[in-house]
């Protein structure tokens, strides 16, 4: 395990969360109706926890050396709210293993620090699977 893999896995850790900041802003400006209203205001405070954890990325990325990337991942467009929220859940547990891969590496070359930053990351992204996962069961 090099520093250089681990630089490279944080930096698609960074564009996912870049991607998400964006998917979410996204997604709460388009949804529409009743259901709509309610997104926007369950996953509006969500967008400053994902762009938190890029800017901790970026921080972290240049501290060990690296070079941050500055472009977000893609992502699919939905107009269905259930729709939109299934891919949310799916992202966010997809992150949620991704992240774990990283503490891992991290552990390995001795960055204890970054280890529990991601942990607490980790326990954040976490959050945000339960709560969709509360919503869409809600949903007929
Ligand atoms: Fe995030
Ligand atoms: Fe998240």
């Amino acid at each position: 395990m090099d520093k250089q893999k681990l630089i490279d896995g944080l930096n698609e850790d960074l564009s996912k969360e870049l991607g998400a900041a964006i998917r979410y802003m996204h997604q709460t400006a388009v949804a529409e109706g009743f259901n709509g209203e309610e997104l926007r205001e369950i996953l509006r405070p969500d967008i400053n926890e994902e762009i938190a954890h890029a800017t901790y990325l970026m921080d972290k990325i240049v501290a060990l050396g690296g070079t941050p990337t500055t472009k977000a991942a893609d992502f699919e467009k939905h107009t269905d709210v259930k729709k939109m929220l299934e891919y949310d859940l799916k992202m966010e547990r997809e992150d949620i293993e991704n992240y774990k891969k990283r503490v891992e590496q991290a552990d390995a070359v001795g960055e204890i620090g970054l280890k529990v930053k991601l942990e607490d990351i980790i326990a954040e992204e976490t959050e945000h699977a339960e709560q969709i996962e509360r919503i869409l069961r809600g949903f007929k």
